[in-house]
């Protein structure tokens, strides 16, 4: 990391996203010497008016578990705790942000004044509503101070807005305060180890070259199983629904990934250049190849209107329009309240032309890519079973992560990613033209249930959702494999 001191704001300090994931995050990244205690400031900003001391006792128990923490654990999160000191304000006024101001740059001057003194970094853990005024005092009040060089940058989180023109709408009035190189929209899936994994696998492998495309893979499916439900957070999911809280944009960030051409270089232009060709070749989506769910006992929640016709689950085939992809069903999946925690790719190939074994019988080719939980690749193959006859049986080569990588931890998502806005590299970031073409693929869809004109199909909390979705993927050409 470049010298000089760095302040990394946390506004929104006292919610959830901060306290389960950003600030843990930051804590990793101390504990690794990323945040050295010599340069590095955290500041927490919220409306509660509570002291460094609350906020540090607040935040304690999320960064360790506990029960099984070390004396060295302890020792860790003392220190990194005393990095960290809070300030109270509101997301609109200038008092508040003129007094954070005035907190950062006191500790900018008593580090030191060499070049790039002044790097600052807001971290957006709040909803989107108060995204324009927050950017607006930041703009205003907290900007890098330029005679000690450095810089600043804002993270935002999704939902980044809630259709195709809210989006847009949202975009422009950041854009007007912010360049692109200074937002970082963060999509955490793409911090994930497997999902960084992609690009290798594809451009580093000569033997994936000639099979990925449409003469060899029949069909693609991309995902998403939670076990639980929306419990607690029911009044935020319901204005959202599944397919704005994972699809749009998990889910399609990954389908950008496994479909995208070679790009020029690993440069983050280039890598989102191709992103974006993807997002732009996708088809309108047909309501007959969408099936909706919502579980049964969402609506118990208080916090969930009674006639709410937010799904949560929902299943759907994208087509890509293009020379690599054309007939190749994409189905997205995602589901809250099933009977597994997963996600997953799966990428089934044609069956073999001209089989002397009866093959298809027992199932095709099919490469597995397990993001989460237990990070694996596995290629399902067709074997000879061992024996005295010329019998044939599925199985597998199976990369299993923590088998092979033993003792490797793998870094969290926020961990990697909040280190690259620090590095300043936005190749895992979403970029501005890749969000509003995301949103052109699902906005029509989307208004359609909003309208109600589309209607979740109910299911059973712990089972593999609607019938209808299995349905769905038998249309688009998945064969299960038997003994799976
Ligand atoms: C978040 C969604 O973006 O991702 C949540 O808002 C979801 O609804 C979560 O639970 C899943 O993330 P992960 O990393 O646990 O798969």
């Amino acid at each position: 990391l470049e010298n000089g001191s760095l302040s990394i704001i946390v506004l929104g300090a006292s919610g959830d996203l901060a306290k389960k994931k950003t600030f843990p995050a930051l804590f990793n990244l101390f504990r690794q010497g990323f945040l050295q205690p010599n340069e590095v400031h955290i500041f927490g900003y919220a409306r509660t008016k509570i002291t460094d001391e609350e906020l540090r006792d607040r935040l304690r128990g999320y960064l360790v578990n506990d029960k099984g923490a070390s004396p060295k654990d302890l020792e860790d999160v003392a220190n990194f705790l005393q990095l960290i000191k809070y300030v109270s304000g509101s997301y609109d006024s200038g008092e508040g942000f003129q007094l954070l101001d005035k907190e950062i740059s006191e500790h900018e001057v008593l580090k030191n004044s060499t070049e790039g003194s002044s790097r600052r970094l807001f971290y957006l853990a709040l909803p989107p509503s108060v995204y324009p005024s927050v950017c607006k005092m930041i703009r205003h009040f907290c900007m890098n101070k330029t005679d000690l060089g450095g810089w600043t940058r804002v993270v935002v989180e999704k939902p980044f807005g809630k259709d195709l023109q809210s989006a847009e709408e949202l975009s422009s009035q950041i854009g007007e305060l912010f360049d692109e190189p200074q937002i970082y929209r963060i999509d955490h899936y793409l911090g994930k180890e497997l999902v960084q994994n992609l690009l290798v696998l594809r451009f580093a492998n000569r033997m994936f070259l000639p099979l990925w495309n449409r003469d060899n893979i029949d069909n693609v499916q991309i995902v998403f199983r939670e076990d639980f439900g929306t419990e607690g957070r029911g009044g935020y999911f319901d204005q959202y629904g599944i397919i704005r809280d994972i699809i749009q944009n998990h889910l399609l960030q990954v389908l950008c990934l496994v479909a995208m051409e070679k790009p020029v270089s690993l440069k983050p232009e280039h890598i989102r250049d191709e992103k974006v060709k993807v997002l732009q070749s996708v088809l309108p989506i047909k309501d007959d190849e969408v099936v909706l769910g919502q579980y049964d006992g969402y609506k118990d929640d208080p916090t969930v209107p009674d006639l709410s016709n937010t799904p949560t689950f929902a299943s759907m085939i994208l087509r890509i329009h293009n020379e690599r992809w054309e007939g190749v069903p994409f189905i997205l999946k995602a589901g809250k309240a099933l009977s597994s925690r997963k996600a997953e790719i799966r990428v089934q190939f044609k069956d073999v032309p001209g089989d002397i074994f009866k093959c298809k019988k027992q199932g095709r080719n099919e490469f597995v890519i397990r993001l989460q939980p237990s990070e694996a690749m596995y290629m399902k193959l067709t074997v000879k079973q061992p024996g005295l006859d010329m019998l044939t049986v599925q199985s597998e080569l199976d990369l299993s992560y923590r088998q092979r990588y033993q003792g490797v931890t793998i870094p969290e998502a926020y961990e990697r990613l909040i280190l690259d806005t620090i590095r300043g590299d936005q190749q895992h970031f979403v970029r501005r033209d890749e969000l509003k073409a995301a949103w052109e693929i699902f906005t029509p869809l989307l208004h359609r249930i909003d309208d109600g004109e589309l209607k979740p199909l109910p299911y059973k909390p712990g089972s593999r959702g609607p019938d209808a979705a299995d349905e769905l993927l038998e249309k688009a050409g998945y064969v299960q494999t038997l003994g799976y």
